[in-house]
């Protein structure tokens, strides 16, 4: 048994894994952004996607609040913007315009999906529960955009280190 290994964390033991950013808003109607690497497919049909969000983030109220979310896939090139929305919370400060992030309007939720990303899903959360230090939500697709079919998807580590796939012939 190597040393140590009850320090490692979940994200350097399960990875690489995509970039999401994920879109809410608030009562108010104020959307937020905030990036997520806890994310995973769940149901091919009807489609169901799923994240892991920490409770601590305004992202959970918002989620909490208003049901609703768009799931935006990253790419390679986002990194930076990427890097602005998982440096601060979007509680008092308008994230979309810190990350020169284009928002667009959305057809069956309220938050917008965001067109640097090539694929937009539109959410309705449908399950939210506790696992330790974060909640599972899990949202049902009811809408979705696919701007891109070939884009290289942003692959995250842990902490700030990331990975980018590199396609091969098995
Ligand atoms: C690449 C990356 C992946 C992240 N993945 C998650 C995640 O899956 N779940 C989570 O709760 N926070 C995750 N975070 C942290 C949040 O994005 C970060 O705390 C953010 O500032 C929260 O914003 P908010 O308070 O506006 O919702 C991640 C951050 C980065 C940079």
């Amino acid at each position: 048994m190597l040393n140590n290994v009850k320090n490692m964390r979940i994200s350097q033991q399960i990875f690489p894994r995509p970039v999401v950013l994920v879109a809410t808003v608030d009562g108010d109607g104020k959307d937020n952004v905030m990036p997520a690497s806890f994310v995973m497919p769940v149901s091919f049909s009807p489609k169901y996607v799923a994240v892991s969000i920490a409770p601590e983030r305004q992202t959970f109220s918002n989620l909490r609040k208003v049901g609703e979310f768009t799931v935006n896939v990253a790419t390679l090139e986002m990194l930076e913007q990427v890097k602005v929305c998982g440096s601060c919370s979007g509680r008092d400060l308008d994230k979309f315009s810190m990350a020169r992030l284009t928002k667009v309007p959305s057809k069956k939720v309220r938050p917008p999906g965001i067109a640097e990303s090539p694929i937009t899903l539109e959410c309705l959360v449908e399950y939210m529960g506790r696992f330790g230090d974060h909640y599972l939500v899990v949202g049902r697709v009811v809408e979705e955009y696919v701007r891109r079919m070939e884009f290289s998807p942003l692959l995250h580590y842990a902490g700030d280190r990331y990975m980018e796939a590199r396609p091969f012939e098995p």
